[in-house]
């Protein structure tokens, strides 16, 4: 499987971009609201994969106080996968503990489902089904 993206949770999102285009030189993919999933995603291309800035909607949601204090913080690794249904049945064969038992809409039109972390040895682990290529 390949890296589809990795999201950072952030503070402020403004002067994240500034530091991931303007002094890293990553180029900006898109900014959109995921209004179900209370969250501003920018995706930022990273050769075939995707940096993606999350800053909540609301400061009291539990992703915001998962970042907590921090300017940034590692929230998830997402995997692409072509069969997204067939995988989540693979891993739950394999007793692995699911978030999504059906996929759902995720950033940028993909079709996601999490994983639990105590089946992950901790990480949040997406996985992603593209609708859309992220090729540049
Ligand atoms: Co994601």
């Amino acid at each position: 499987m390949k890296i589809d993206h990795i999201a950072i949770v952030v503070k402020d999102l403004d002067a994240t971009i500034a530091l991931y285009t303007q002094t890293l030189g990553f180029r900006q993919a898109y900014r959109e609201i995921v209004a179900d999933q209370g969250i501003e995603a920018v995706g930022l291309q990273a050769g075939d994969s995707i940096i993606e800035l999350l800053r909540p909607l609301d400061e009291n949601s539990p992703i915001a106080k998962y970042r907590g204090d921090a300017d940034t913080k590692l929230h998830h690794t997402a995997y692409r996968v072509d069969d997204i249904r067939a995988k989540l049945a693979d891993l739950k064969s394999k007793g692995v503990r699911l978030i999504d038992e059906e996929p759902r809409r995720g950033a940028h039109g993909n079709t996601i489902a999490f994983l639990h972390p105590k089946s992950t040895q901790g990480v949040l682990i997406e996985l992603c089904q593209p609708s859309i290529s992220t090729e540049p």
